[in-house]
């Protein structure tokens, strides 16, 4: 049995770390513990609870509002780590900047990103999207047609990213990708951008725009970086989706040629 005495002594430790860590403990609990207990209460997957919301939130053909309806469920309801509007602003800004033709995304979740992307791009290019999780993947596909694009503008693929990249060539007969988002897992930022360089699949100025670099984090990809030389790169600094305190940040690379 712990004497009062001791445990009184630990109090003002444990409200510095609920102070200092508050956004981590609201996060841990928007995140986690709302979502055991939602998908308890409603036996729905969190995506399909906000696809359910998105649905009759939004209209139909129109991107923008599928899109103001998912930042209002994951900001005020419940967190799905959607790119979000404020990170989304820059991924906007690149695309209108590069006006890229082919498109690869790595991590479509609910696809939040892809509707970004593919609302942003001009006539006539395409973007490949790649989600290894099937459930994922299904909210997707549907959210992408009730945003109005075919299967000329997004093709969806469902598969894990180191599957599929080294057939984009022979499958998908695509020879340079203009610009690539990287928002999948963070562990395969680093063996993913060597796959794509190694598959010659990237050009000079090819863009590369990877999330989260800073939280949860790539060390290993932007130790890379650091020390390769085939890039120009920078982090535009933001914090976490629909978060305030939380840190993060968007790594920009373009890509030099070998050099
Ligand atoms: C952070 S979410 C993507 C969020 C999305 N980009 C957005 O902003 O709306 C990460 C997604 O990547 C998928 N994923 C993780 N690793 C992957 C891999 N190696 N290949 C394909 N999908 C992957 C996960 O299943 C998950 O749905």
């Amino acid at each position: 049995m712990v004497s009062p005495a001791i445990a009184l002594a630990f109090v003002p430790l444990l409200l510095t770390l609920l102070i200092r860590y508050r956004y981590f403990f609201v996060l841990f609990y928007r995140a986690v513990l709302v979502r055991v207990w939602r998908d308890c209460v409603t036996g729905l997957s969190r995506e399909e609870r906000a696809y359910q919301y998105v649905l009759t939130h939004s209209t139909p053909g129109d991107p923008d509002s599928i899109l103001d309806a998912f930042d209002v469920w994951c900001s005020k309801v419940e967190y799905i780590s959607n790119i979000g509007p404020k990170k989304g602003k820059i991924l906007d800004r690149l695309l209108m900047e590069q006006s890229p033709l082919t498109v690869l995304e790595l991590g479509a979740h609910c696809g939040y990103s892809t509707v970004r992307i593919a609302r942003a791009l001009p006539l006539g290019a395409r973007l490949y999207t790649i989600e290894m999780d099937q459930g994922n993947a299904a909210i997707t596909e549907k959210i992408i047609r009730l945003a109005g694009f075919d299967d000329d503008t997004v093709e969806l693929i469902v598969n894990p990213s180191d599957e599929v990249i080294p057939r984009l060539r022979s499958d998908y007969n695509l020879e340079r990708l203009d610009f690539v988002f990287m928002d999948h897992w963070k562990k395969c930022y680093l063996p993913d951008l060597q796959l794509l360089e190694g598959c010659g699949l990237l050009g000079k100025g090819s863009v590369i725009l990877a999330d989260n670099v800073l939280f949860p984090g790539a060390p290993k990809f932007l130790r890379y970086l650091r020390k390769c030389g085939l890039y120009e790169w920078k982090i535009h600094r933001a914090t976490l989706e629909y978060s305030t305190g939380i840190r993060d940040g968007m790594a920009e690379l373009i890509y030099q040629g070998i050099k």
